[in-house]
């Protein structure tokens, strides 16, 4: 969590986002081993150093003790992290029912759950006040560590209950929002039971952020259309009180990455890499072990490639970083079984004595053994079936100077509207089609290959995540600004 100048007074920063950019795992009965967390939200705030920032959060961990509690929070303190102690009954009915059975498949356009849909309803009521509990828990924190003048940055759709909790604490806290996965359109929102009570809490918000333009525009028309609000060019009024919503698309701190390639122990994993895949070309997918990244898909198209490319066979080889995610969740546990049977059954169908088409890991690499692997791919395939960005994009992009090798986008990321032009933009859900494009990329010439690459490069370098904080936390300043002036007049 970003080093801080001691000789520059920076403005204060909470972030306060459901998990720690670290999770705690007990060592002992007073001692944790802190391990870095995934997915893109920590991967693009690891690198901003230019605020005095906190971060506030659930270090995915259960303390039920006191001593406990006490030595976690000693421990985090040394990574400028406060803890938020949620208990088994929360996270359950908070974390695995209602942020992820319930606004995470929502969000991403996978429905509400269908499966079993009275035990759904059922559970509903009690998920949803354990969500607002979480999130009152959350502000309870917050308000112990504010200090006037604070700026407090809430995350994601765990927390839109947050903005609402903090403004009845404090009405002059400066509260931005920002979501980072898709705000699906209005007509997919309306279908949640707590609709307006979440649209209504954001709107306590002084700035609310998306990735993209077409989300924020979603957000406006559910509250235009569900509140019957009304919204104008900056963002949604109500009763005189404006609340902005805009677009920042988020980036990653390149110059990590490509550092980080220059380190001689990248510079062995590169080489090991090479000679074990050599005479092939690598096929990379990385992705947290999620329905909404369409592993499934991903697959299948490659199985489609192979059967109908039997020249191909013995020349290619898909690498998948499948990192286990939210394993309490049944969706969860059933897409893991579902992808080592298609992983399996291709592996019978193609694999040699010597060797097997697809490597499958069901687990995180270490930050540069994962350099190492972007450096030496080929071709990387990204077919989530919606994601909020997608920075394993990014990162690949980041890391292909020399290679410039090619990346497989789906359209329905929002990555595909900052990396369309050097991608090629796939529709994840047509197995042909991602079969095709593979094909393409396998043999595509390389000044064309080049152009690409360039423009890709051009901009992951210069949209990162610094500028993407920096830009956020100056408009939530000057908006606040703006609202005082507008009161006073
Ligand atoms: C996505 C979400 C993040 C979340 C991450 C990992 O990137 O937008 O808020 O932290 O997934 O998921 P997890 O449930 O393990 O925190």
């Amino acid at each position: 969590w970003g080093k801080q100048d001691a000789r520059v007074r920076k403005q204060r920063l909470l972030v306060v986002a459901n998990r720690l950019p670290v999770s705690a795992v007990r060592t002992g009965e007073d001692s944790w081993a802190l391990e870095i967390s995934v997915g893109g939200l920590v991967s693009a705030l690891l690198g901003i150093n230019e605020f005095e920032a906190r971060w506030i959060g659930w270090a995915g961990v259960n303390v039920p003790d006191e001593v406990g509690q006490r030595s976690l929070t000693k421990a985090l303190a040394k990574k400028r992290c406060i803890p938020v102690f949620l208990d088994e009954e929360i996270v359950h009915q908070y974390y695995n029912g209602y942020c992820n059975n319930i606004l995470w498949p929502l969000f991403h356009y996978l429905g509400l759950p269908q499966e079993d849909r009275l035990a759904t309803t059922r559970s509903f009521q009690s998920q949803f006040a354990a969500y607002k509990k979480a999130n009152q828990m959350f502000a309870d924190v917050v308000n112990e560590h504010y200090k006037e003048g604070d700026v407090v940055w809430c995350h994601d759709y765990h927390l839109m209950f947050l903005p609402k909790c903090l403004k009845d604490y404090n009405n002059k806290m400066k509260v931005g929002w920002f979501l980072h996965t898709p705000f699906p359109s209005s007509e997919i929102h309306r279908t949640l039971p707590s609709r307006s009570e979440l649209l209504r809490s954001v709107l306590a918000a002084d700035l609310v952020g998306f990735h993209t333009y077409d989300y924020a525009r979603h957000f406006v028309s559910a509250c235009t259309r569900i509140l019957g609000l009304e919204g104008t060019p900056d963002g949604v009024e109500d009763q005189g009180k404006l609340t902005r919503v805009a677009a920042f698309p988020i980036g990653i701190d390149s110059d990590r990455f490509i550092r980080a390639l220059e380190l001689p122990q990248v510079k062995d994993h590169i080489k090991e890499l090479k000679e074990r895949f050599a005479g092939r070309k690598v096929m990379l997918g990385v992705d947290r072990l999620d329905m909404i990244k369409g592993i499934p898909q991903k697959i299948l198209a490659f199985e489609k490639f192979l059967e109908e490319n039997p020249i191909w066979r013995d020349k290619v080889v898909l690498v998948q970083i499948a990192v286990p995610t939210r394993t309490d969740v049944p969706e969860y546990q059933k897409l893991s079984s579902q992808v080592h049977e298609i992983v399996g059954r291709i592996n019978g169908r193609f694999g040699t004595l010597t060797t097997v088409p697809i490597h499958h890991l069901d687990r995180s690499l270490d930050f540069h053994a994962l350099c190492a692997l972007y450096a030496v791919t080929d071709v990387a395939l990204v077919t989530s079936l919606r994601d909020g960005m997608n920075l394993v994009s990014y990162e690949f992009v980041a890391c292909q100077a020399l290679r410039k090798g090619v990346l497989i986008l789906s359209e329905f990321a929002g990555a595909a509207q900052s990396l369309g032009a050097g991608a090629i933009l796939v529709n994840p859900w047509n197995v042909t089609e991602v079969a095709a494009s593979i094909g393409y990329a396998l043999s595509m010439p390389s000044d064309e290959r080049e152009k690409r690459h360039r423009h890709n490069f051009t901009h992951v370098t210069t949209h990162t995540s610094q500028e993407w904080a920096e830009t956020f936390v100056s408009e939530l300043n000057d908006t606040v600004v703006e609202a005082q002036l507008r009161t006073r007049q």
